[in-house]
């Protein structure tokens, strides 16, 4: 959470902070703020809420040539510790005002850092953790901004993405990192730093990966790096090439929506090259390539695999679990990282260990794939982010070529987190022979439909959007389904509930009986999610039983299935596939009902409320 930026070069600081600020946005808007330095001064402009705030109150200002200067740092803020307001923003600066931070992380030991530090005469200003940081830094500074900082660190515990500046060194902004991500831009004359690479792209696509613990030190011409000693080391750089617009709107009115139409694309980028169907070869465990990530046939003689994720991430976990042990027959246990790293688990080095995480960077995953590697598991980390704390940490890599997501709701970093998952299945299938040539072959020519049939569901949104206009002051809407559905389900009620605020729940279908129907009644929206083909008998009864309660039943399910047409008040229609691989195109509708219905609510499904997109604390 919280996005930082920074910038060192021959333009005005002030626009760039804020353009690079508003392609952070979506890691926290509960306040923004900036620090520029000009003619040796330092001015610090900050302010509570979304970033156009801080725009509004700038803007004369910098107009006037008040914020003039050619370096600052600046800060997008989701609130941990104080509450959102003008004084707990960032930056935050020492007593004298000659040293400001911008943090992304929490402080752990702060409150005993903040008592030692008053007990040395300082006054502070906000209930931040952060603000001990500009303390610090100033109680160790004797004219070397860097060796002030390499002191400090010495007393900080938790995590930390820090932009740094000094009044009295003009010339240089200090930037480190420990468990929270930062990015260093190396541009030609000028140098930035962001929590993310979307905010970089506009002035470089040349990046520096900091490690944790790791110091850089940016000037005009040039960005240094140093370990936590303040010794220095060499670092390569890496290119980025997205393109820059895929970190823009493109004409749709939200991230949300450009990025729910992105994920036929978006599929077929993370299936090219990882399959090779060719009619005139057979296929065998070779069709499918994943050598790339260094995937071999040792990888096929787990006992069990474990996955650890948060949020939609699990959820495709769940879907993870289905598959292996439908196509591997491997047991597989999916759990929620942040309840796995706590429950004192089980290892066994036959494990494989799959981590999920669109950021690679979400705290508690992070700490879940640590724990596991202490205790010697072997880690394959399916992440969208070059780059990222998860994928340098893990043995495997394996990358969902989604493009940048930037809507705090996740869509299409779900579906193609479940290409992956479905490919690894399928490999270990193969290779164990718990999957025939034949069904191999059955499962890669469906995969390869999966991008066009997306777009065929997207090209239908209009029923979506028609019947979300009917439904979207519902109270209650409960998903239900079974197996693969379940998990759609899940998925589906999280994405509703996070942008529409709409009380959404899922319900494993045959669940419902045992206590859920009791919520049940005339205001209630159920939406069945019925693909499991042999399952369809037991789904029309349970959509029959809310409908006797008096709650309104919506049905997603094949277009050429009529089982369901007398029960269901409303249909929607996926292609057909196999009803292993359906969550890749089930979940399309939910995603668009749950987009249309904070729309309709007036909601900015962008950006949810106290939510945001990189959950960088546990
Ligand atoms: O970056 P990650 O995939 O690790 O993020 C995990 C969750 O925070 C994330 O999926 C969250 O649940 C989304 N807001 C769901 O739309």
């Amino acid at each position: 959470m919280c996005g930082i930026v920074g910038y060192i070069g021959r333009e005005d600081a002030v626009p760039v902070l804020l353009k690079g600020l508003k392609k952070l946005e979506y890691r926290g808007y509960d306040s923004a703020g900036i620090a520029v330095l000009g003619a040796r001064r330092l001015l610090v402009r900050k302010s509570k809420g979304a970033l156009k705030y801080l725009e509004e109150k700038v803007d004369a200002e910098f107009s006037a040539g008040e914020l003039a200067g050619t370096m600052g740092i600046g800060h997008t803020r989701w609130a941990t510790h104080g509450e959102p307001s003008d004084i707990n923003s960032h930056p935050h600066t020492d007593v004298s005002g000659k040293i400001a931070v911008v943090h992304n992380g929490i402080i752990e030991n702060h409150a005993k850092l903040r008592s030692w530090l008053k007990d040395h005469g300082v006054a502070f200003r906000s209930a931040t953790d952060t603000e001990v940081i500009a303390h610090l830094i100033d109680f160790h500074y004797n004219g070397n901004l860097l060796q002030a900082v390499t002191e400090s660190l010495k007393r900080l515990e938790g995590s930390y993405a820090l932009g740094i500046i000094c009044e009295n060194e003009p010339e240089r902004i200090v930037a480190v990192r420990k468990e929270s991500p930062l990015v260093v831009g190396a541009g030609k004359g000028e140098n930035l730093i962001a929590s993310d690479v979307p905010a970089l792209l506009e002035y470089t696509r040349d990046v520096y990966y900091l490690a944790d613990r790791e110091i850089a030190v940016l000037s005009r011409e040039s960005v240094e790096f140093y370990n936590e000693d303040g010794v220095c080391i060499e670092k390569k750089a890496s290119h980025v090439d997205w393109d820059a617009s895929a970190a823009e709107k493109g004409g749709y009115e939200h991230f949300m929506l450009k990025e729910i139409h992105e994920q036929p694309k978006a599929l077929t980028d993370t299936l090219r090259a990882r399959i090779k169907t060719n009619a005139s070869k057979s296929i065998d465990s070779k069709s499918i390539n994943l050598e790339e990530i260094g995937f071999d046939a040792s990888w096929a003689e787990a006992n069990r695999i474990v996955i650890a994720a948060c949020g939609t991430a699990w959820h495709a976990g769940i879907i993870g679990k289905y598959a292996f042990e439908r196509f591997a027959r491997i047991p597989t246990e999916p759990d929620i990282a942040s309840e796995y790293r706590y429950r004192n688990p089980i290892f066994d080095p036959r494990d494989i260990f799959i981590i999920i995480s669109q950021s690679g960077e979400t705290a508690d995953t992070l700490a879940a794939m640590r724990l596991a590697k202490k205790n010697g598991a072997r880690i394959i980390a399916i992440t969208n982010v070059v780059g990222s704390t998860l994928a340098r940490e893990a043995d495997l890599v394996m990358y969902t070529w989604a493009g940048p997501e930037i809507a705090v709701a996740s869509t299409k970093a779900f579906t193609t987190q479940l290409m992956c998952l479905y490919l690894i299945a399928f490999q270990l299938g193969a290779l164990r022979n718990t999957l025939s040539k034949e069904e191999l072959a059955r499962a890669l020519a469906a995969l390869e439909l999966i991008p066009a049939q997306a777009e065929a569901i997207l090209g239908a949104k209009e029923n979506i959007q028609r019947f979300a206009s009917q439904q979207f002051n519902k109270s209650k809407v409960f998903y239900m389904g079974r197996l693969f559905d379940y998990a759609v389900s899940l998925e589906s009620a999280l994405k509703l509930k996070e942008i529409s605020y709409t009380h959404s729940e899922a319900f494993a279908a045959g669940e419902l009986k045992h206590g859920p129907i009791a919520l049940v009644d005339p205001s209630t929206l159920v939406v069945a999610i019925c693909t499991q083909q042999e399952l369809f008998d037991k789904m029309d009864s349970n959509i029959k039983e809310t409908k006797a309660r008096g709650a309104a039943a919506a049905v997603i399910t094949y277009e050429d299935v009529s089982y369901f047409d007398d029960t269901a008040d409303e249909l929607f229609r996926i292609p057909r596939t196999l009803d292993s691989l359906t969550p890749m195109l089930s979940v399309i509708p939910a995603q668009l009902y749950a987009y249309y219905t904070s729309v309709l609510k007036g909601l900015d499904p962008d950006k949810p409320r106290n939510l945001a997109k990189s959950v960088t604390v546990e």
